[in-house]
């Protein structure tokens, strides 16, 4: 197996954020930095929970759709995951398309190595090459896949994290990575419907049994552990609530009372009822989702949901770069 790419060190990365993030007005800390060790584990177990819907209904459409997706892109081809994760739903994927290559992408070189070695054993004589980076950034393609035709895989969702312009600009950038004549199998978590009430999404990112907090509330865990914080982590409630405006659901930490504390150096205080935003969850309707990938240089050629229409699954095709009239 090729050695990954090296990953820049990301703690000043996160000092830097954590000291301007709360020094605005609306307190905030980016979401990236939820997935420490134990924050990946939360996460594993968030989209096992009852409420958490987005993981097993994608992971039924994707089941269901694998065939047609192998029908429309063809054999050959080099899978790049962004965001690999665990490379759970990666499975069902490779099984259908005979792939030429496998190259999980993630920024967790730990989780990284793990989920490659335990796909090279279930698909004996796929190459698996190993990218350590950060997606949202350009990476380098290794050397060996640069000549196969690619298919970009980006289950989960993830682009929900993105505000609209943030959303493209990710978009056009895989498209500049997986080149011309490529396809992007996406995942994106659907608006509220009729079978998809404001509630049944709170309560996705407000679980009866407080993993959602918890993994939360670890993001100042590891403000107190990595940058020298002192937070009562128990002076926060976690809050989710849907923000109709601007389509999306919000993560916040509540402040219980009035507090003093230090991170990364500074002294931050906040009032009680003030809050720290630690995520957005955006949603989209099908129509919005039609016009991200068109914006940013994709052409729409399949979509699948569930039942519900709780979430959605979309195959786009990157333009051929002729010219258009
Ligand atoms: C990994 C961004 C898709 O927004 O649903 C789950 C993260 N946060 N529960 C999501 C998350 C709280 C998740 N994504």
């Amino acid at each position: 197996m090729a050695q990954p790419l090296p990953v820049h060190d990301d703690l000043s990365d996160f000092a830097a954020a954590v000291r301007n993030g709360l020094a605005q007005p609306q307190k905030v800390i980016p979401a990236r930095f939820f997935y420490d060790h134990a924050g990946s584990e939360l996460f594993e177990a968030i989209t096992a929970l009852p409420e958490y819907y987005p993981t097993r209904t994608e992971i039924g459409i994707l089941t269901e759709q694998a065939p047609a997706i192998a029908a429309a892109v063809g054999p050959g081809r080099a899978v790049i995951e962004f965001g690999s994760g665990s490379s759970a739903k990666t499975p069902l994927l490779l099984r259908a398309i005979a792939p030429a290559a496998y190259v999980p992408v993630d920024i967790s070189a730990e989780f990284l190595h793990l989920a490659a070695a335990g796909l090279a054993a279930d698909f004996p004589g796929l190459p698996v090459v190993p990218v350590a980076a950060d997606f949202t950034r350009p990476f380098r393609v290794p050397a060996g896949i640069a000549a196969l035709p690619r298919l970009g895989f980006f289950p989960g969702s993830t682009l929900g994290n993105l505000a609209p312009a943030a959303a493209v600009d990710l978009l056009r950038g895989f498209a500049a990575t997986l080149g011309a004549d490529s396809w992007l199998v996406i995942g994106i978590d659907l608006a509220p419907g009729p079978a998809k009430p404001q509630a049944m999404l709170e309560a996705a990112y407000d679980d009866a049994q407080g993993i959602t907090a918890a993994f939360n509330a670890n993001l100042l865990h590891r403000v107190n552990r990595e940058l020298g914080g002192d937070i009562d982590v128990a002076g926060f409630v976690h809050r989710a609530v849907w923000n109709a405006n601007l389509g999306r659901i919000e993560m916040h930490l509540v402040a219980r009372r009035d507090m003093v504390f230090r991170a990364a150096g500074c002294d931050f205080s906040m009032a009680s009822g003030e809050s720290i935003h630690t995520e957005n969850s955006y949603k989209w309707t099908l129509e919005q989702a039609w016009l991200l990938a068109r914006a940013a240089g994709w052409t729409p050629a399949a979509v699948w949901t569930d039942a519900d229409a709780r979430f959605s699954l979309h195959l786009w095709q990157r333009g051929a770069g002729v010219m258009q009239p």
